[in-house]
C-alpha cells in the first residue's frame, strides 16, 4: 500500500511562483509514488477578511490551477476544505489540546497579526485547523515550503501528546513529516529580498502570479531589485536579491546553481534576467493554457464534488476515532 501525503494551499489570491516552486510543483511529482490528498483550504483563508465573491472565485480558480499543473484526479484526491465538516470538528478537539502559549509563538500568527487592525481569534487558532487537515488523512508526509515548518512541528508535537493522553498505549494518530524542496523552499519578494514572496503582498511587483501575462512576468523580473556589485553570484549574505533569482532559475531549469553562475560570468544582470524571464514564461504558459480551458467548462465542479466524497470517507473515520478516544462519542 502506498503511503499517504497531504497538502493544501489557501485561495487567498492567485498562487505565486513561490507557492509553485516551494510546494505545488512537488504535488505533481509526488502523486505517482504516494496516495496524495490535495486541499483548497478555503477555511484557512477566512482567518483574515475576504470578499465572499472573490473567495468563491479564487477557490474554483485554485482548483483549476491544481489540475492545470498536472494533478490528476484519477490518482489524487482534490477537494475543498469546507466540503468536509470533519476539518472544523477536528479543529475544536485539537484546540482543546493545544496551549495558548504554543499558538502565540507561531511566527506566521505574529507576522499576520502585525498587519491587521483587529485580530480575529481564528488567526491565532489557525494552526489547530492545519493540524487537523494533516492528521485526518493519516498523512505520513506533507510537502510544504519552509514557512510551514513551525506548523508541521506543532502537528508532530500534537500527535505525540494526543496519542499519549488518549491512546492507552496505542497510536491513534499518525505522526507526519514535512517534505521541503532543496532549492526554493523560501522564495523571496522580487522587490525586497528580506521578505518572503507572498500572494497577498500589496506591492504586486514583488511577486509573480501563476496567472500573470508573459508581458507582466517579464516586466516584473526585469525590474526586480539587484545590487551594485554587478556580478551573478550565489551569496545570500551580500547579494540576497541575485541569490533569490538564482534559486528561482535553478528550480525552474533543474540546473545546478554553479552551472548557472558560470554561464553568466562577466555578463552583468541584463542577460541573466532576460533568460530567467523567458524560462518563467515557458514554465507558466502551458499551465495557463490548460487553466483557461478548464475554467471554460464544468469539469472543475465535477472534480470538486467527487473529491468531497472521497475526502469525507477518510476524514470521518479519523474524526470518529478521536471523538471516541476523548470520550465524546
Ligand atoms: P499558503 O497558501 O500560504 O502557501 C501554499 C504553499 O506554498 C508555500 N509557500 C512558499 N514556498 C516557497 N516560497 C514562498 N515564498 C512561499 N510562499 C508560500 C507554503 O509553504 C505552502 O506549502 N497553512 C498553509 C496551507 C495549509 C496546509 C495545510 C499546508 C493549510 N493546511 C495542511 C499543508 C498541510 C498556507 O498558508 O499555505
Amino acid at each position: 500500500m502506498k503511503q499517504r501525503i497531504f497538502s493544501g494551499v489557501q485561495p487567498s489570491g492567485t498562487p505565486t511562483i513561490g507557492n509553485y516552486i516551494g510546494a505545488m510543483r512537488g504535488f505533481v511529482e509526488l502523486q505517482d509514488d504516494y496516495e496524495a490528498v490535495y486541499c483548497v483550504v478555503n477555511q484557512h483563508a477566512i482567518t483574515v477578511p475576504q470578499d465572499p465573491k472573490v473567495l468563491r472565485e479564487n477557490t474554483k480558480s485554485l482548483t483549476a490551477l491544481y489540475l492545470a499543473m498536472g494533478i490528476d484526479p484519477s490518482k489524487s484526491i482534490i477537494f475543498k476544505q469546507s466540503d468536509v465538516p470533519a476539518h472544523s470538528q477536528a479543529a475544536w478537539l485539537i484546540q482543546c489540546n493545544l496551549g495558548l502559549g504554543e499558538l502565540e509563538r507561531m511566527t506566521q500568527y505574529k507576522d499576520k497579526a502585525a498587519k491587521q487592525e483587529s485580530i480575529g481569534a481564528g488567526l491565532l487558532t489557525y494552526p489547530a485547523l492545519m493540524v487537523g487537515d494533516i492528521i485526518l488523512y493519516d498523512a505520513e508526509f506533507v510537502p510544504v515550503g519552509d514557512d510551514q515548518r513551525q506548523h508541521i512541528e506543532l502537528t508532530r508535537d500534537f500527535v505525540d501528546r494526543f496519542n499519549s493522553r488518549f491512546g492507552n498505549g496505542n497510536d491513534i494518530l499518525v505522526k507526519p513529516e514535512g517534505l521541503y524542496p532543496d532549492h526554493g523552499a523560501r522564495v523571496m519578494s522580487l522587490q525586497d529580498p528580506s521578505s518572503k514572496m507572498s500572494k497577498s503582498d500589496s506591492n504586486v511587483k514583488g511577486f509573480i502570479s501563476l496567472l500573470d501575462t508573459p508581458k507582466q512576468i517579464t516586466k516584473k523580473i526585469k525590474s526586480a531589485v539587484t545590487d551594485s556589485i554587478g556580478e551573478v553570484n550565489y551569496d545570500k549574505e551580500n547579494q540576497p536579491a541575485v541569490s533569490n533569482l538564482l534559486d528561482i532559475y535553478s528550480s525552474l531549469s533543474m540546473r545546478d546553481i554553479d552551472d548557472i553562475v558560470s554561464e553568466y560570468q562577466g555578463t552583468g544582470y541584463g542577460a541573466f534576467k532576460s533568460d530567467l524571464a523567458d524560462l518563467t514564461v515557458a514554465t507558466i504558459e502551458p499551465i495557463q493554457e490548460r487553466y483557461n480551458q478548464l475554467m471554460a467548462g464544468d469539469e472543475v465542479e465535477d472534480i470538486i464534488r467527487d473529491g468531497a466524497v472521497r475526502a469525507n470517507e477518510i476524514a470521518s473515520i479519523t474524526l470518529e476515532k478521536m471523538e471516541k478516544a476523548m470520550g465524546i462519542r
